[in-house]
């Protein structure tokens, strides 16, 4: 069966605030087919990448890389934000529209030299996958790849991972 992804996104006018059309990706993980094969086509994009770990930053992250990694038969970590992980931390900050954002991985998330898939919902500007690859390569890891459900064209997010491959479901350009 083909899947035409974007018959899985809500595309929401004027949310969160007005000019934003937020993409919305509930109806394609609500669609145990569709859910099941964009896992599908991620874990084939990473296949001959040697992938030994995934990381996810919360909380679409998860979403996305939890059954990556499941299909894959390798690890997952997350990315999490500020007061959530119990033990030692490496942090990463990226920049918000007003102010600042940090994430934060356990130290032992990542070995030294392991391959790592980064995974996320969604390519904005970009701001998310480069504190999380940040954490990544603090810890020793070697990106070998990103992959999103939704890229928005418009934000330029690969710009900010351009050393780094990329893998998008669906891309988006203005409304
Ligand atoms: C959203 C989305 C991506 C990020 C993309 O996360 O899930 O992680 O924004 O935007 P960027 O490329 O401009 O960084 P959000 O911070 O809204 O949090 P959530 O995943 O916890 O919903
Ligand atoms: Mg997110």
């Amino acid at each position: 069966m083909t899947i035409n992804f974007k018959d899985y996104i809500a595309s929401v006018p004027d949310f969160p605030e007005p000019g934003i059309v937020f993409r919305d990706i509930s109806p394609l993980m609500a669609d145990g087919d569709a859910y099941r094969a964009a896992t599908n086509e991620i874990a084939a994009y990473a296949q001959d990448k040697g992938v030994e770990m995934i990381i996810g930053p919360e909380a679409r992250g998860f979403i996305v890389g939890c059954p990556v990694a499941y299909q894959m038969g390798v690890g997952f970590a997350p990315a999490r934000k500020k007061g959530k992980l119990p033990r030692e931390t490496v942090s990463a900050s990226y920049d918000l529209e007003y102010g600042q954002a940090t994430l934060y991985m356990h130290k032992d998330a990542v070995k030294p030299g392991q391959k790592v898939l980064v995974c996320d919902d969604l390519l904005a500007t970009g701001g998310t996958i480069a504190a999380t690859i940040e954490l990544v390569e603090q810890l020793g890891g070697i990106v070998v790849g990103t992959a999103f459900l939704v890229e928005l064209k418009d934000l330029h997010g690969r710009e900010k991972i351009k050393d780094y491959d990329i893998f998008t479901l669906m891309e988006y350009e203005g409304a």
